[in-house]
């Protein structure tokens, strides 16, 4: 009862005592997840990149500090409506620049022109996702040929999750995701284990072909 109530607040936090608790765990937990994602993502300063899943925009706030070239643009896809304002409210300045567009919606159905990223990436969010196979391609649609996705996860705490029945089925197993991705046009598809700050993650990277 109480994992499942949790689960459904990890997968899309909403206004209400238990949501505020989500964020403030994913605040105080998962920043380092999203300082890597961005670092290994290798993103120049005139890239447009994508973050799915931002949640409160801890990632967003690290990959518009790279995106320092005239054409840089950074975009955001979350279909919390709790989360879509605590990012807004982060990025403001950059939004009213111009610089940083947010989406409120699911990301199978986002606003944004094929073949035009060309750095995705996203933490904590796949196993979330009812059908990984049209995540993957939704993913791929909006990508450049030879753009890089890159996923950071704490696969320890993933599958203690998974246990506690926080996750349900199968989605959150990075091999599922990783197939996925390759059914859907990646290639280079890899899981490498990483370490920083004491804290070891995996870092999923794929690139799209066209
Ligand atoms: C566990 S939170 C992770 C937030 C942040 N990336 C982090 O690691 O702290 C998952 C986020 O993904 C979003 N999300 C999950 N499935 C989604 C989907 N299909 N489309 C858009 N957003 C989604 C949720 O609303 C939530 O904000």
């Amino acid at each position: 009862m109480l994992a499942d109530k949790v689960g459904k607040q990890l997968g899309r936090p909403t206004y209400s005592l238990t949501g505020w608790l989500v964020t403030k765990f994913l605040k105080w937990h998962n920043g380092i997840l999203e300082q890597n994602a961005v670092k290994l993502s290798n993103i120049q300063p005139v890239d447009t990149v994508l973050e799915l899943g931002h949640g409160p925009g801890l990632g967003l706030q690290a990959a518009s500090k790279l995106l320092t070239g005239p054409k840089g643009k950074l975009l955001g896809v979350d279909y919390s409506v709790y989360m879509h304002q605590m990012a807004s409210e982060l990025m403001k300045e950059q939004i009213a620049k111009g610089r940083v567009i947010l989406h409120c919606c699911d990301l199978a159905a986002m606003p944004i022109a094929e073949n035009s990223v060309d750095k995705v990436f996203h933490c904590n969010c796949y196993y979330f996702w009812p059908d990984l196979n049209a995540g993957a391609s939704a993913i791929h649609r909006v990508m450049k040929p030879g753009g890089i996705m890159v996923t950071t996860l704490n696969l320890d705490s993933v599958i203690k999750a998974a246990s506690m029945k926080i996750l349900s089925g199968e989605n959150w197993r990075p091999e599922v995701y990783m197939e996925a991705l390759q059914s859907s046009g990646f290639k280079d598809v890899q899981m490498k284990s990483k370490r920083d700050k004491f804290v070891t993650f995996q870092a999923i990277f794929a690139t799209a072909v066209k």
